[in-house]
C-alpha cells in the first residue's frame, strides 16, 4: 500500500511539474528529474497560474526553481500563492534585455509581471534570487543600463497582500507596484549587495507608481539606491517600521519627469524608520522645470507639473546620513546647470516630526523650493540631528561653522517652520553631497574626498555635481578617470566664477586644478585633459611644473648625475627606441626595431604623427633631458674591426623625440637588419649591455669613453663591408629596413627633417 502510494506520487511528478489536486497546484522543479540541470521551470509556473490562478492556490514546493524566461502571471482572482522554495532567475543577460516585459515608466522592464484581485502572496521561507551579481558586474558602475529588469512588478492589482517576500540580489529595482490599489506589503526583505568591485547601481527596494492606498509594514532594505520611492501618482501610501541601509533613503520621487503626465503625490506617511549609512534620509525630489537629457537616467526629463501634498515623515532615526532632510527641485539637472528655480511642481503641507540621529556632514536639512513654486506649510517638529564628527567630539572638517545647518530657500513662513533656517539652500544639491559646507554656502571639498569619489570611476570623463558656489550656481567636478589615478576637477566655467569670488577661502581653483592635474597620468594629461576646454589647455600650457611633467620642458635641476626618468608615453609608442623605466643595466641590449613603433603599426594614425605640431615630436626623451649626442659606427671587414666615433651638436633645450627619430631614420636603411642600438649614456649606461661593450680591452674602452661622456649615443653595426656591396643589398632588405624606407619617405614628404644634425669627429 505504501509502495503503491509512493509510486503514484512519483508518476504524478514525472507526468507534470504541476501537481494539480483540485484547486491547488503544487509546483516541482524540472531539475529533480533532469539530474539537477537548470531546466527552465517558467512554463510549469505559467501553467500552474493558469490552472489555479482563479479561485485557487499555487504552491512552490521547497525546491530550487530555475526561472529562465519571463513570467507574466496577471489577472489572478481569489488566489493564494505560497513561495516555499527558491526562485533562481537566470543570468542570461542578452535574453532578459530583449524579452523582459515593459512597465512603461522610463522605458523600464520587468522579469515577472504579477497581479490580480484578492490575491495573497506568502513568502513562507522561500525567496527570490535575482542573480543580480551578474547584472552588477556587467553594469560596471554605469548608470541606467537599458533593459535591466525589475525583479517583481505588481500590476493592475486590487486587494493584494504580499507577506514575507524576500528578494536577494535583485537585477534592478526589487519590487514595483504599478496601477494598483489596496496593496499591502508586509515583512519585506531586500538585500542588494554586490560581492564584487562593481556597485549594485539602481536597485531600489520598493517603488510605486500610479497606485493608491498602499501599505508597507516591516521592511528591511539593504541597497545602494532608494529604499522606498513613491513615484508619480502614488496616493495614500503608509510605510512603517522600515530599516533602510545604504543608498539614498526614503523618498517621494523623483517626479516631474514627464510634462504630459502630471504627478500627484498625496496623503503619504512614512514612520518608524531607521536609516543607516545612506546618502539621503527623508526627502522629496523633483525634476527641474525644463526638459533635458540625462545620461544618468537614460532619458529626457523635466518640465513635469503636479502636486506633492500632505506628506509626513515621522519618527526617523538617522545614522550617518549625508542629507538627512531634504527637498530638491532639480535632482537630475546637475550636469546641465539648469536651475532648480524653474520647477513648476508644487510642494506643500510636508511635515518632518521626531527626526533624530547623525548626519555625515554639517547639514541637517537642505530644503529648496523653486522660485516658480515656493512651498507653504513646511513644518518641523522635534528635529535633532548632530554631525557624526560632532557626536564623536571632532570638529567639522575644513569649515568655519561649528553647528548643524538648516538650509531653506523659498519656504513660505520660514520662521514658523520649526527649524532655525540658518542658511540659504543652494539650488544644486541633487541627492549627493560629499563634504561639509561653509558659511558662504560653498561645499568644502578635500582633495582626499574627491579622490575617494573619483576612485570609483574608470576610463571616463564624466560630470558630477558636488557642491555649489555662493551665487547658487552649480559647481561641477569632472572625473578624469583612470582607475586609482582619477581625480575630480572643477569645471572651467565654474572656475571663472569662483575666481571672481576671490575671497572664498575654500577653493583656490586654478591651484587645485594644477595640483590635481599634477597627479594625472601622462596620457590623460596630454590627451583628455587638454581636450576639456581652452581654459584647461591654457593652465596645462602655462604651468611650468605641468610642462615638465609632460616632458615638454626640462625639469629645473642642477644635479647633472641624476639617473634619467625615461618618457613613459614614448616608451610605449616607440619601444626599442625609448627604454622602459624599469630597465636594468644587466638586461640584454634592445636593437631598434622600427616595425614595432606605433606609427608603423598603425598606418591610419600616420597622418596624425606626421603633423609638424604633433606633441610627440616636442617631447623630451627623458628627464633630466639629454643634451649631448654621439654616434658610433662599427664595421667589421677583411682588415678587421674599425670604429668611427662622432659627436653631435649640443641640444640646449634637451633632446626632443622628433629629433631623435629623424636621426634614426637618417641612418642608411641597410643598417637596420644588422643592428642599430641606442645607448643612454652616463656612469651607468642603459641599453649598452652588448658583448662588444663588455669585451674589455682597447675596443671596449673606446666605447665606454664616448658612452660615459654623452647622454644619447646611436650605435650602428655595419658587419662586413663585403656584405653591403650593391649586389647584395637585396639580401639585407628586411621588414625593418622597408619600414625605415617607408617612414623616411613619408617624413621627407611631410617636410619633417628639420633638425639637421651635424656631426664632427670625436677623439677622446
Ligand atoms: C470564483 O469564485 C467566485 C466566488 O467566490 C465565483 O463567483 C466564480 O464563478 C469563481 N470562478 C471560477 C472560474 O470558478
Ligand atoms: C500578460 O498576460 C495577460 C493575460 O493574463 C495578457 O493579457 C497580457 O497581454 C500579457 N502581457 C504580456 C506583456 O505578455
Ligand atoms: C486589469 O484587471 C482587471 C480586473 O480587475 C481586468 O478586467 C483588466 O483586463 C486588467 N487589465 C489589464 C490591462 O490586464
Ligand atoms: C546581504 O548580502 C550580502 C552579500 O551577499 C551579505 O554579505 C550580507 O550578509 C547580507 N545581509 C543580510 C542582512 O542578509
Ligand atoms: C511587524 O513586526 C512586528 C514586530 O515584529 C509585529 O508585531 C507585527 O505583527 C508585524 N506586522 C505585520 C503586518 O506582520
Ligand atoms: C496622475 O493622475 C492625473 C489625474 O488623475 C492624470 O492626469 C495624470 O496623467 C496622472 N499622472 C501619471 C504619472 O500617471
Ligand atoms: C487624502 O486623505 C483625505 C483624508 O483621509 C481624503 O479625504 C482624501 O480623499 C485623500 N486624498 C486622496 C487623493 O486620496
Ligand atoms: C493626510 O494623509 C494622511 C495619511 O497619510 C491622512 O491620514 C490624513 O487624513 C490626510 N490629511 C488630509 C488633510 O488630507
Ligand atoms: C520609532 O521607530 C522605532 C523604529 O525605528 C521604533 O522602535 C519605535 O517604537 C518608534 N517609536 C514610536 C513612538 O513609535
Ligand atoms: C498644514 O499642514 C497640516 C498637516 O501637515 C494640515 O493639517 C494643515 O491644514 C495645513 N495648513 C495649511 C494652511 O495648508
Ligand atoms: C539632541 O541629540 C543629542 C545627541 O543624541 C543630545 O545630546 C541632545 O541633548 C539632543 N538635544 C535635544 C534638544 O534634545
Ligand atoms: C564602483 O562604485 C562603487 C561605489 O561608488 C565604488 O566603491 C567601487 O570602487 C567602484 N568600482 C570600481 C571598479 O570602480
Amino acid at each position: 500500500m505504501n509502495l503503491l502510494l509512493g509510486l503514484t506520487l512519483w508518476v504524478t511528478l514525472v507526468a507534470a511539474w504541476v501537481d494539480n489536486q483540485g484547486t491547488t497546484c503544487t509546483l516541482y522543479p524540472e531539475s529533480l528529474v533532469h539530474h539537477g540541470q537548470a531546466v527552465d521551470d517558467s512554463p510549469s509556473i505559467q501553467q500552474a497560474f493558469e490552472m489555479c490562478g482563479t479561485n485557487g492556490t499555487v504552491i512552490f514546493s521547497k525546491n530550487v526553481f530555475h526561472v529562465n524566461t519571463v513570467l507574466n502571471t496577471t489577472n489572478l482572482l481569489n488566489c493564494d500563492v505560497h513561495l516555499r522554495g527558491e526562485l533562481r532567475f537566470s543570468t542570461n543577460i542578452p535574453y532578459w534585455r530583449t524579452h523582459a516585459i515593459s512597465v512603461v515608466l522610463q522605458d523600464q522592464v520587468t522579469a515577472w509581471l504579477f497581479g490580480g484581485t484578492n490575491v495573497n502572496f506568502y513568502g513562507e521561507g522561500g525567496f527570490y534570487n535575482g542573480g543580480g551579481q551578474a547584472w552588477y558586474n556587467a553594469n560596471k558602475n554605469e548608470s541606467n543600463q537599458p533593459g535591466r529588469p525589475m525583479s517583481m512588478t505588481f500590476y493592475n492589482s486590487t486587494n493584494l497582500w504580499v507577506d514575507g517576500l524576500k528578494i536577494i540580489q535583485p537585477q534592478f529595482w526589487a519590487t514595483f507596484v504599478w496601477a494598483s490599489k489596496n496593496v499591502s506589503m508586509t515583512n519585506l526583505f531586500v538585500n542588494a549587495t554586490s560581492d564584487s568591485e562593481w556597485y549594485t547601481m539602481n536597485c531600489d527596494g520598493y517603488d510605486s507608481w500610479q497606485s493608491d492606498n498602499l501599505l508597507v509594514e516591516n521592511a528591511t532594505i539593504i541597497t545602494g539606491d532608494d529604499c522606498i520611492a513613491a513615484k508619480g501618482n502614488t496616493t495614500n501610501l503608509h510605510a512603517k517600521n522600515i530599516y533602510c541601509e545604504g543608498g539614498t533613503g526614503i523618498t517621494i520621487g523623483s517626479i516631474g519627469q514627464y510634462p504630459e503626465t502630471p504627478d500627484y503625490n498625496l496623503n503619504t506617511t512614512f514612520e518608524n524608520v531607521h536609516i543607516k549609512n545612506a546618502m539621503d534620509g527623508a526627502y522629496i525630489k523633483t525634476w527641474q522645470g525644463t526638459r533635458i537629457y540625462t545620461p544618468s537616467n537614460g532619458d529626457w526629463g523635466g518640465g513635469g507639473t503636479g502636486l506633492v501634498k500632505n506628506i509626513t515623515f515621522r519618527n526617523f532615526t538617522m545614522e550617518n546620513v549625508g542629507l538627512p532632510i531634504q527637498m530638491s527641485q532639480c535632482v537630475y539637472s546637475a550636469d546641465s546647470n539648469k536651475g532648480c528655480n524653474t520647477s513648476k511642481l508644487q510642494i506643500e503641507d510636508v511635515k518632518w516630526q521626531d527626526i533624530r540621529g547623525t548626519s555625515s556632514f554639517n547639514i541637517a536639512a537642505s530644503l529648496y523650493c523653486s522660485d516658480e513654486r515656493p512651498c507653504p506649510n513646511i513644518t518641523f517638529d522635534n528635529v535633532n540631528i548632530t554631525s557624526v564628527n560632532a557626536s564623536l567630539g571632532l570638529p567639522y572638517y575644513n569649515t568655519d561653522i561649528q553647528r548643524e545647518l538648516f538650509q531653506c530657500t523659498n519656504l513660505v513662513n520660514k520662521k514658523g517652520s520649526g527649524i532655525p533656517c540658518n542658511q540659504a539652500a543652494p539650488s544644486n544639491f541633487s541627492q549627493w553631497i560629499y563634504g561639509n559646507v561653509d558659511s558662504s554656502g560653498l561645499a568644502t571639498l578635500s582633495i582626499e574626498a574627491m579622490v575617494a569619489m573619483a576612485d570609483s570611476y574608470e576610463n571616463s570623463v564624466a560630470l558630477v555635481i558636488v557642491g555649489c558656489d555662493r551665487t547658487r550656481r552649480f559647481l561641477h567636478f569632472i572625473i578624469l578617470g583612470n582607475g586609482p589615478a582619477a581625480y575630480f576637477i572643477p569645471e572651467p566655467t565654474i572656475m571663472q566664477s569662483a575666481k571672481m569670488a576671490a575671497q572664498t577661502r575654500v577653493l583656490a581653483l586654478p591651484e587645485i586644478l594644477t595640483l590635481v592635474l599634477q597627479e594625472l597620468d601622462l596620457q590623460t594629461l596630454l590627451v583628455s585633459a587638454q581636450r576639456v576646454s581652452r581654459m584647461w589647455r591654457a593652465v596645462i600650457n602655462d604651468t611650468p611644473s605641468l610642462q615638465a611633467k609632460l616632458f615638454l620642458r626640462p625639469i629645473s635641476t642642477t644635479e647633472t648625475s641624476l639617473a634619467p626618468i625615461f618618457n613613459p608615453l614614448l616608451a610605449t609608442k616607440f619601444p626599442t627606441l625609448i627604454p622602459k623605466n624599469d630597465r636594468s643595466i644587466n638586461q640584454p641590449t634592445e636593437f631598434v626595431d622600427l616595425t614595432g613603433v606605433d606609427i608603423a603599426l598603425h598606418p591610419t594614425e600616420e597622418s596624425a604623427y606626421l603633423r609638424p605640431e604633433a606633441s610627440w615630436r616636442s617631447m623630451l626623451t627623458q628627464q633630466p633631458p639629454a643634451f649631448t649626442l654621439a654616434s658610433i659606427t662599427r664595421s667589421v671587414n677583411a682588415e678587421g674591426v674599425s670604429l668611427k666615433r662622432s659627436r653631435g651638436p649640443r641640444q640646449d633645450e634637451g633632446l626632443r623625440m622628433g629629433t631623435l627619430f629623424e636621426w634614426v631614420l637618417s641612418l642608411p636603411g641597410y643598417l637596420f637588419p644588422i643592428g642599430v642600438t641606442i645607448f643612454f649614456g652616463g656612469p651607468s649606461p642603459v641599453n649598452a649591455n652588448t658583448p662588444f661593450f663588455n669585451s674589455g680591452g682597447f675596443w671596449a674602452d673606446l666605447y665606454k669613453d664616448i658612452v660615459a661622456k654623452h647622454d644619447v649615443i646611436l650605435s650602428a653595426d655595419m658587419g662586413s663591408t663585403s656584405d653591403i656591396s650593391n649586389e647584395d643589398e637585396r639580401c639585407l632588405s628586411s621588414e625593418d629596413a622597408d619600414t625605415r624606407d617607408r617612414l623616411y619617405d613619408a617624413f621627407l614628404r611631410a617636410g619633417l627633417f628639420t633638425s639637421d644634425l651635424l656631426f664632427e669627429n670625436y677623439e677622446s
